[in-house]
């Protein structure tokens, strides 16, 4: 692999140096139209919130708000780079875990759309302010997720109010005033099956219906979060979007018309499909060892890419000039840990110390992870749009570091 969209590699790692994040402006675009264009089709009411956590850089931001997308914010200072991004409140989803008082003050009096945690949310949020506006993030009692570490329901998750909790939630909501209601959930990560989607919309619904029929509520939103998925292994199919628009839509319809919603908003929320693939990471090879095994070191590790290390995920890696895969060896980076391994016995062209290597699928979770762990500095981040790059985060310098300690001799 030597270009991203129409620009060369060389000429960023020429400009940048490595490691470097590279996003490509035209993929962000493509995968919201994508997805909004299948829903939309099938259900007019819906309403499309990038999650910032998957790239919170705020010039990728702006490329999402300036397309018409909504944001889905999970702390203050997520909700602080959204608007810095132009993100109107109207736009702008809360969506927290855990809401600390402080967390909730930043967002209480704000008139976003706010879906709790949990019952003891609403209680701290009501020592704040009682919004006119109040939602409730919903476990379902399962979830699905590409692997454990991205499942986010179901039993042992942490996240949302168990469902038969729910209605002691909107009743306790709705007795203290509040008067406008949405339902949220969010059960995985990575789905790539159109059916799952179709088969948790229908339990949240069936969950929603009971609840707002007994208390005659009628909700404003039903959010269904992300979760859409995206292949990250060569030859694993695509998640077939309009497949899923089509079912999800089928199966919200009816269930509006049986639980007399009308036609409410049907807000998605999704991180790694709009960004996930529309982000690379270019490393250079630093050091090649030939141990128990053949270990292939570069300038990048679990400190700028933590998803291989943090939950076993895979990132496919290209090298600049060389597409003949010959060799089985271990990619790592130079951090302290023997969990700093990207991929064990893969197999690679053969590298030389030097060589451009290129990660995939890293625009969603790769920067926003990234640590000064080790004492390494940040990287940069580009972004090519056509035969055009900028830079649009430099580079992390020691000196930002150090303006966090107090004076020293
Ligand atoms: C509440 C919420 N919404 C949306 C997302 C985005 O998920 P994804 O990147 O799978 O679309 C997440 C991710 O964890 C989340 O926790």
């Amino acid at each position: 692999m030597q270009k991203i969209s129409s620009v060369d590699i060389k000429d960023i790692v020429n400009e940048y140096g490595t490691p470097c994040y590279v996003y490509d402006k035209a993929k962000f675009q493509n995968n919201y139209k994508k997805l909004n264009d299948a829903f939309t089709s099938h259900y007019e009411n819906t309403k499309i919130h990038f999650s910032v956590k998957a790239n919170s850089n705020i010039n990728v931001l702006k490329i999402f708000n300036e397309i018409g997308c909504g944001a889905d914010c999970s702390s203050p200072y997520e909700y602080y780079y959204a608007k810095k991004a132009g993100f109107t409140k109207d736009r702008i989803l809360y969506t927290g875990n855990y809401e600390s008082p402080e967390d909730l003050k930043a967002v209480a009096n704000e008139g976003l759309m706010l879906n709790l945690d949990d019952i003891t949310s609403f209680e701290r949020l009501k020592k704040i302010n009682v919004p006119e506006l109040v939602s409730f993030r919903i476990n379902p009692g399962y979830g699905r997720g590409g692997f454990e570490g991205i499942t986010t329901a179901g039993t042992e998750a942490k996240f949302g109010v168990p469902y038969e909790k729910a209605f002691d939630a909107y009743k306790l909501a709705k007795d203290a005033g509040v008067r406008r209601f949405g339902i949220h959930m969010m059960t995985g990560s990575n789905n790539l099956e159109p059916y799952f989607f179709a088969e948790i919309v229908d339990k949240l619904m069936m969950i929603a219906g009971d609840i707002f029929n007994e208390l005659d509520i009628v909700p404003e939103y039903v959010d269904i979060g992300g979760g859409f998925g995206i292949p990250y292994y060569d030859g694993e199919e695509e998640l077939n979007v309009e497949a899923t628009a089509e079912k999800v839509a089928k199966v919200f319809v009816e269930n509006c018309d049986k639980y007399g919603f009308g036609r409410p908003k049907l807000i998605l929320e999704p991180g790694r499909y709009l960004a996930g693939n529309a982000g690379y990471l270019v490393t250079s090879v630093t050091a090649i060892k030939e141990s128990y095994k053949k270990f292939v070191g570069l300038d990048a590790g679990m400190n700028f890419l933590l998803r291989p290390a943090l939950y076993g995920a895979f990132h496919r890696v290209r090298v600049y000039g060389k597409d003949d895969y010959v060799e089985k060896v271990s990619l790592c980076g130079q951090i302290c840990e023997n969990s700093d391994i990207f991929a064990k016995n893969i197999l690679m062209p053969k590298v030389e110390e030097g060589d451009i290597v290129t990660f995939l699928d890293a625009g969603a979770y790769g920067y926003v992870m990234a640590s000064n762990y080790n004492n390494r500095m940040r990287p940069p981040e580009v972004l090519v749009e056509d035969d055009n790059f900028k830079l649009i985060r430099r580079k992390e310098t020691v000196e930002d570091i150090l303006r966090t300690y107090p004076e020293m001799d």
